[in-house]
């Protein structure tokens, strides 16, 4: 497995490499777990090259105290990929070899993707995201780059901002990866105490219980519901429920047939933040 730190050696090493077939792209902030696995592996599966860039991105923190501590774990990260393959590429670089000293995101017009949810909670979020994938695209100029549905939200405004911009890189959505009892996969699990994390499958319950009676309800009716089981739950605190357009990702005003619907949610265990979502 190769390990590059600096932009120069990765573009060095890949400019000069003849690859038949196809580039991937498996961006990451590392702490890898199974989610990351099968988006590298389905990678793997669908090219001939595979980079996986471990970076926790600050531009795309709006809370200081969540990216002290992110989890930072690039040996076992490391492990991981090597189990999956010796000949994937690594990208491991330093905040300075990325931002060089002017920390601080790009502007990007995401046409009202960035407005809800994540975007209308974590200032800045998105344009922090948009910054650090429009640099790898652009250092890494891969043919397919893939990314987890669980930030299902990121994945469609990614897709914008390949649209916008005229990158010629499919971006490919893979499926969220769960725990046996519900929880979806995340970096951020780690941090959750043994009972947070055993209590945690109410996420999931709660969100498919919804689906189920958004089959009947408005999804008014729905969300006054949700609302009430966290009232009722003194372990997490919810910080939004929403069903939107899954395209478009605004919020629904009033059910229509032919459309595709996404219902999202935002937990908060203690300090640490959860996010779910599910097709509806
Ligand atoms: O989903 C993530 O881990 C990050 O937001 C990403 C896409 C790697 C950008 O830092």
């Amino acid at each position: 497995m190769k390990i590059f730190h600096t932009k120069e050696e990765l573009t060095k090493y890949l400019f000069s490499t003849n690859i038949k077939g196809n580039l991937a792209l498996v961006p990451t902030m590392g702490a890898l777990h199974d989610g990351h696995k099968s988006l590298v592996e389905r990678a793997k599966d669908e090219n001939t090259v595979v980079v996986v860039s471990i970076f926790v991105n600050p531009t795309q923190f709006d809370n200081q105290d969540d990216l002290k501590k992110y989890p930072k774990t690039l040996d076992a990260d490391l492990d991981l990929l090597h189990g999956i393959s010796d000949d994937i590429l690594v990208f491991a670089p330093s905040i300075d070899e990325i931002y060089d000293h002017n920390v601080k995101p790009k502007t990007y017009d995401f046409e009202g993707l960035d407005k809800v949810m994540e975007g209308a909670f974590r200032e800045d979020h998105f344009n922090g995201v948009g910054t650090i994938v429009e640099l790898l695209f652009l250092l890494v100029r891969p043919d397919r780059a893939y990314f987890g549905e669980k930030d299902f939200q990121q994945l469609q405004i990614i897709k914008k901002l390949v649209k916008k911009l005229e990158l010629p890189v499919k971006v490919v959505g893979c499926p969220i990866v769960r725990e046996p009892h519900g929880l979806a996969l995340s970096s951020r699990n780690k941090r959750l105490t043994k009972t947070q994390h055993e209590k945690a499958s109410f996420i999931y319950q709660t969100l498919n219980t919804a689906k189920s009676k958004f089959g009947t309800k408005s999804a008014n009716d729905v969300k006054v519901w949700v609302e009430e089981q966290f009232e009722k739950n003194p372990h997490f605190k919810l910080e939004y429920f929403e069903i939107t357009d899954a395209e478009t990702l605004t919020p629904i005003q009033k059910k229509k047939q032919n459309l595709k619907y996404r219902a999202f949610i935002a937990v908060y265990a203690g300090k640490i933040r959860l996010i779910d979502n599910v097709a509806l």
